[in-house]
């Protein structure tokens, strides 16, 4: 009996752990005058380091305009991106923009915002390498690991998918002829290749995905904030404003 009683208890204790609510509600957040935002910053346009060590990009200004106009202090944390999203489920942050596509395989671990841009992948490749889908059959393709471009990869039954930490490893490699073809985002390739005027061809865009802000799956106060915030600098001008600082367009979904 006594026993049973033990089980009892222990069974609770941990499943009272495992349920235990690891992030901070919006209540919690305002109180502390603070909002701990995750990011990469190897992801260029949107969000990366320059010369300086400082954080920059188009998910930078977006997350600071949300802090903004929620009337709270950003404080920035850069985090790997393949782990990234585990960490924000085990409160390293508030919430994330790193230009996470919403897909329904993460949805299940976290809960995204509505998307705050709309964009598409792209081949990327020297002259003479793969331009289109058709092309990419039995070549190397290179992605960035646990992204959407390495998934969306091995529909062109390739010969190999080499996945890399960041997008820079991958570019590198591509320049290196380590592989054939580096599938990315359109604006990150189009930035690579302006920034560093590198004889590059990049294709026609392939597809289209919504990005979306993530925060801890079930926090639901947190959330409606974050897209309420959205809202508000999407019809005040301020997204407008940084849109056009970095792409010269609006990139919000239509
Ligand atoms: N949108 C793509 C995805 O969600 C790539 C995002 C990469 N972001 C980054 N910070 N490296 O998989």
């Amino acid at each position: 009996m006594k026993r049973i009683v033990w089980l009892a208890l222990l069974v609770l204790a941990f499943g009272s752990l495992g349920m235990a609510q690891k992030f901070r509600t919006f209540p919690e957040i305002k109180k502390s005058g603070k909002i701990l935002i995750g990011t990469e910053g190897a992801f260029k346009p949107f969000n990366y380091f320059d010369d300086e060590n400082h954080l920059k990009g188009f998910d930078i200004d977006i997350g600071n305009a949300i802090a903004k106009q929620l009337g709270l202090e950003p404080e920035w944390k850069a985090h790997a991106w393949d782990t990234m999203l585990i960490a924000l489920n085990q409160g390293r942050f508030d919430f994330v923009i790193a230009s996470h596509t919403i897909t329904p395989e993460r949805a299940k671990a976290v809960d995204f915002s509505k998307p705050y841009y709309c964009t598409g992948n792209v081949i990327v490749s020297k002259p003479g390498g793969p331009k289109t889908p058709a092309d990419l059959k039995g070549k190397v393709i290179g992605a960035q690991l646990g992204t959407t471009f390495e998934e969306f990869a091995k529909q062109f039954d390739p010969k190999q998918i080499k996945t890399y930490q960041t997008n820079p490893d991958a570019l590198q490699d591509l320049l290196m002829g380590r592989i054939d073809a580096w599938i990315t985002d359109q604006f990150t390739a189009l930035e690579a290749v302006k920034s560093r005027n590198l004889n590059l061809q990049i294709s026609d865009l392939l597809n289209t995905e919504k990005i979306g802000m993530a925060v801890a799956k079930g926090n639901s106060l947190l959330l409606a904030a974050i897209n309420k915030a959205l809202d508000d600098i999407q019809s005040n001008g301020v997204y407008e404003q940084i849109s056009m600082k970095w792409f010269g367009k609006d990139i919000r979904c239509k």
